[in-house]
């Protein structure tokens, strides 16, 4: 059985890109190894719609009906998509008031494990921390993210590149780490930060006020690093919006497609040494 690398992209509130950057980093990495693009934000399942999925499973009846045996999830739960990956799609909108139970979430990103070399997943901003020693529990949306967190090798934090984004992320940052702190490795997992959508004049102002406040901590605490700056390039996520594909996929020659090659190049090199260990 493999063991893929299970990697949570998590935003604070203010829609930073989470999404964008989720669907960027599966088409990037589709070609090279085995990815499952997991949508579990249980607030606002964004990622059948942005890449136009067919109708099917999606992560409530992932959750719900039984896999067959070595199987990750029931028969038609993940879908191929055009791009090269497989989807599981989520929730669309909040209105539907379905709820995913937090344990059975995590058992789910547990078996797409043993089924793909890498599972990004994406996961909502809301946040509920199960008290220390205490699994997650309950029909908040919040749980469920937590729990996806949990579950994460890595996770990858997406923030706006813009004053109130940083500050956004720092304020939401320690509920973060709390949920982390829930998972396996005790909150010793990977954390990396990107920057999205900046125009640039920021950049380093941006990269300060974040590794100031969260990457320099050494006590026993993995600090944030930020591994990228991406632009805002408001005309290829359109287009790759109207095609219904991911940005580096539609328009893989764009400023932001080619800022997020580094990423993905590490994500598959972070692949690669689990792949490798032990
Ligand atoms: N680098 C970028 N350049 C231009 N537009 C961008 C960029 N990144 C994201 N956007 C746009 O910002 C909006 C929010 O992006 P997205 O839906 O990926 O955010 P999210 O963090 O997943 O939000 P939510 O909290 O709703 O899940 C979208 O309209 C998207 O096209
Ligand atoms: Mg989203």
């Amino acid at each position: 059985m493999t063991a893929g690398l299970v990697v949570a992209l998590w935003g604070p509130t203010g829609a930073p890109g989470v999404s964008t950057v989720a669907a960027a980093l599966a088409g990037e990495l589709a070609a090279a190894m085995r990815v499952i693009l997991v949508d579990a934000n249980l607030t606002r399942g964004a990622l059948g719609v942005l890449l136009k999925a067919a109708q099917g499973g999606n992560i409530v009846s992932a959750t719900r009906f039984p896999a067959p045996r070595g199987a990750a999830c029931a028969p038609g739960q993940l879908q191929d998509h055009r791009a090269g990956f497989r989807l599981l799609p989520g929730i669309p909108g909040p209105a539907q008031g379905l709820s995913v139970e937090p344990t059975a979430l995590a058992a789910v990103l547990d078996r797409l494990r043993g089924a793909a070399d890498l599972v990004l997943v994406d996961v909502g901003s809301r946040l509920v921390v199960p008290p220390a020693g205490m699994a997650a529990a309950g029909s908040d949306a919040g749980s469920g993210h937590a729990a996806a967190l949990a579950a994460a090798d890595l996770a990858l934090v997406i923030a706006r590149a813009t004053r109130l984004g940083v500050s956004d992320l720092l304020l939401q940052y320690p509920l973060l780490d709390q949920a982390l702190a829930r998972g396996a490795g005790a909150g010793t997992a990977e954390r990396w930060c990107v920057l999205n959508n900046g125009s640039g004049r920021r950049m380093r102002t941006d990269e300060g006020r974040v590794t100031g406040a969260l990457g320099g901590r050494t006590d026993g605490e993995a600090p944030l690093r930020v591994v990228a700056y991406l632009p805002h390039h408001h005309e290829a996520v359109d287009d790759a919006e109207e095609q219904g594909l991911p940005v580096t996929v539609a328009r893989r020659d764009s400023p932001l497609s080619r800022a997020i090659l580094p990423v993905a190049d590490r994500l598959a090199a972070a692949a690669d040494r689990r792949r490798a260990a032990p």
